[in-house]
């Protein structure tokens, strides 16, 4: 059972399906019983974005039509600073880590200047741990920087303390021309980062407002890292806009590959499976699982459903690299409990190869079968290998198939990811856009950071924290 996502991305759902080794997977009938409910999620869906609440589909082409003035700074930026580095968090960081790493070259920032096409070097700063942030500072040159600020809401604390130490040093290290060195992606009305750029004169780049954070790669929050670093933009959208559109347009579970790849994910989460794993076999696409288990778990995470109700639902996403967790996590995918789904991505052609040498008559015989093959192949095999190990334990599996590791491929994948967690919010009758449990845990930041008007919040924090149970040495 092979669907074609044409051109390009292929959905392998064999492994999910019954089959003489695996008569507990799903059969035809079930899936096709789930059409009716997936005809009024694409209903609801199309009347969504209607209504811009599905910007992230919706605004794709006009981020085409945007993309002339972003290559056009990127490129300007390129000629003068060595460094791009990106201050965000959550949706505002993991696009633009996952999408660098999935189509530059894997040492790309150690690479001399004209191996990176005279492109500055990229650092996503996320975390706010002070060791990294202060050790980054220790190798960039501020004069020879950009600093990226991205915040849809303008207020998350770690991006905006990031922000005030790097306008800080420009300041005092670049005087006037400080703001030269920071540009800013925000919402158009909302947020503080807003007044701030107006302000200071920062160039600016609109988050458009009904997009959220984990959906926002393919604006300029993502797309700004990408045309730095000198990724083709271009064929990044043209991916989007032809994944977006066959979803949009096709019907039927066997067609559409939202349709299946939720369908799939309901029928598993109703048999227990309780995990979703994505298992990216490329070390390039091993970000895509990190912005993918954030996708994922804060969109579907939530306790109430669309009425109000609570169910506090949810598949908590596992990512896993292949082959590296063989040796780790995949002994319990093979023998513990069963209650995972795994989703393998694979690379048809790597970029490069690298051959295993043949003339190896003196080494021992029990590795010689390795020689005259490749890297590339010995992950294939190690792959299905490990598939195979997985259906003989009667443990449900599928696969993306990517043709190749390129920008319209990427683009095709992450629209595919948006979509089909976009049907499964439909599919459990819960908001997939917002992200309450989230908010509360940055309000309580603003509380114990001493933030005006948070100051209930903080007692209750404090008052918390007073019945501690402790073990440590006396
Ligand atoms: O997906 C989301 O909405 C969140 O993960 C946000 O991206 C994250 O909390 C950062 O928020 P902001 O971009 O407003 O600083």
């Amino acid at each position: 059972m092979v669907d074609q996502v044409r051109p390009g991305i292929v959905l392998d759902y064999t492994g999910m399906m019954q089959s003489s080794q695996n008569m507990k997977g799903f059969s035809n009938s079930e899936l096709k019983d789930l059409q009716a409910v997936l005809d009024a999620a694409q209903t609801s869906l199309d009347k969504r974005r209607e209504a811009g609440e599905l910007d992230f589909s919706r605004l794709l082409p006009s981020m085409k039509s945007q993309l002339a003035e972003i290559i056009e700074y990127a490129n300007q930026a390129a000629l003068k600073f060595e460094n791009f580095v990106v201050l965000g968090i959550g949706g505002s960081a993991l696009g633009p880590m996952a999408v660098h790493q999935a189509l530059n070259h894997y040492y790309y920032n150690e690479l001399p200047p004209e191996r990176r096409g005279h492109r500055p070097r990229l650092y996503v700063v996320d975390n706010i741990d002070p060791m990294r942030f202060h050790e980054l500072l220790h190798i960039l040159d501020p004069h020879k920087t950009l600093f990226n600020v991205i915040s849809k809401s303008g207020n998350t604390s770690e991006t905006m303390a990031q922000f005030m130490i790097i306008r800080d040093i420009l300041r005092r290290e670049c005087g006037d021309h400080y703001t030269k060195h920071i540009v800013v992606t925000t919402d158009k009305e909302k947020g503080n980062l807003l007044p701030i750029a107006l302000k200071e004169g920062f160039q600016r780049f609109v988050i458009p407002s009904a997009i959220g954070g984990r959906f926002s790669e393919l604006t300029p929050v993502g797309l700004l890292a990408a045309a730095i670093c000198g990724i083709d933009v271009n064929q990044l959208l043209e991916g989007a806009l032809e994944m977006d559109q066959r979803i949009r347009e096709t019907k039927g579970v066997f067609s559409n590959p939202a349709q299946l790849r939720s369908a799939l994910a309901l029928l598993s989460w109703r048999k227990g499976k309780n995990i979703s794993v994505l298992m990216p076999y490329a070390d390039g696409l091993k970000t895509i699982a990190d912005w993918y288990a954030q996708l994922w778990a804060e969109s579907l995470g939530k306790r109430l459903d669309r009425q109000g109700c609570v169910v506090q639902l949810g598949q908590t996403p596992v990512k896993a690299l292949g082959v590296t967790d063989q040796h780790s996590q995949v002994q319990l995918y093979v023998e513990g409990p069963d209650d995972k789904t795994i989703a393998f991505v694979t690379v048809g052609k790597f970029r490069e190869d690298q051959e295993i040498p043949s003339d190896i008559g003196e080494l021992p015989e029990d590795i010689q079968f390795l020689g005259g093959r490749t890297l590339a192949e010995l992950l294939i095999a190690e792959q299905k290998a490990t598939e195979y190990a997985l259906t003989l334990a009667g443990r449900q599996h599928q696969k993306i198939v990517l043709p190749s590791l390129d920008a319209f491929h990427i683009g095709q994948l992450l629209v595919m990811l948006e979509w089909e967690t976009a049907y499964m919010g439909e599919l459990l009758n819960i908001n997939a856009f917002d992200q309450p449990g989230v908010e509360e845990g940055k309000i309580g930041t603003y509380a114990l950071m001493g933030r005006k008007g948070y100051e209930a919040r903080r007692q209750e924090i404090e008052e918390y924290g007073n019945t501690r149970y402790l073990l440590q040495r006396k």
